[in-house]
């Protein structure tokens, strides 16, 4: 089982600017909570407890205000800065002391997932113990991702942003390393934009015929929030959602109370930690 996550958080926005300025993207609001709650989430669904946030220079003190070390919610939870985005593999190079022997998952700080089959597709995916598996999702602009061609769950073939691609199933941001991830992330080379580029490492596992897939199949959601645009998609998707069923996405404290990592007193605590707002109603409910 895999039990350690990383979440890549750095990145300036700047697609998003003047937003971005001062605040990081992560910690905008998709709704009624920061960003990171919904991949955070994430890896807490799929039972990942140790988990690294990479961060941009500087503003680890941003993300430490509202997540400081995990004990919250009975994680464990740490920061590293990254003084300049290098690509997505950077996160295994800058995440080694972290990932030590273990094998790892990864997700981008903005990316967004729902679905009821999301659970069990992600206790599949932290099952694996060699190779890389990513999570592939069905869209209509494929041409705005990376994307596999698949027979099965093998993939085939695997290009960052095509121009004329005749599939459209596109690679998410989460991903699920054995560990050589370091050494391999650490072989890279930069493109031409002078980054590493995680579609050349997802191949150097498909060339040794160890690189799978999960579907988040179709009643699932998948959202990349990298526009203002996609910001407030995504935040219509949530209110809707949260409204019409009257339960919340990402709501770290629910996830931690049904995994059995903290207790009652751990929800009370958090609500004293939020105020009196939307959220903290929410804990009460669900304690009470
Ligand atoms: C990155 C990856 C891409 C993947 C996408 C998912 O692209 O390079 O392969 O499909 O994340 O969110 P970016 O969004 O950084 O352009």
């Amino acid at each position: 089982m895999i039990k350690k996550g990383i979440i890549l958080a750095g990145g300036m926005g700047t697609r998003m600017s003047p937003l971005t300025k001062a605040v990081n993207k992560q910690l905008l609001p998709i709704y009624d909570k920061p960003l990171i709650f919904y991949p955070l989430s994430i890896l807490m669904l799929a039972k990942i407890r140790d988990v690294l946030i990479i961060v941009n220079k500087g503003q680890m003190d941003q993300y430490r205000k509202l997540i400081p070390d995990g004990k919250k919610l009975g994680m464990k939870i740490e920061y590293i800065e990254q003084d300049k985005p290098r690509g997505l593999p950077d996160a295994f190079i800058l995440g080694e002391k972290f990932i030590k022997k273990d094998n790892v998952a990864m997700i981008l700080g903005d990316n967004f997932f729902y679905g009821q089959s999301l659970s069990k597709m992600l206790f599949d995916c932290v099952k694996i113990k060699k190779g890389a598996k990513v999570v592939l999702h069905k869209v209509s602009n494929p041409e705005k991702f990376g994307v596999a061609t698949v027979k099965g769950k093998k993939i085939l073939s695997i290009k960052e942003k095509p121009k004329n691609s005749k599939s459209d199933l596109a690679v998410t941001g989460l991903y699920f390393f054995d560990n050589k991830v370091v050494k391999l992330a650490n072989k890279l080379k930069p493109s031409k934009r002078n980054e590493l580029e995680i579609v050349d490492l997802l191949n150097s596992y498909r060339k040794i015929n160890q690189l799978s897939s999960e579907f988040l199949g179709r009643g699932g959601a998948w959202l990349d929030t990298g526009s203002i645009e996609d910001f407030y998609k995504t935040s219509n998707f949530v209110s809707a959602i949260e409204n019409l069923q009257g339960f919340k996405i990402a709501c770290l404290e629910e996830i931690s109370l049904n995994n059995n990592w903290i207790n009652k007193n751990k929800v009370y605590e958090a609500i004293k930690f939020y105020g009196n707002c939307d959220y903290s109603k929410y804990l009460k409910k669900i304690i009470s």
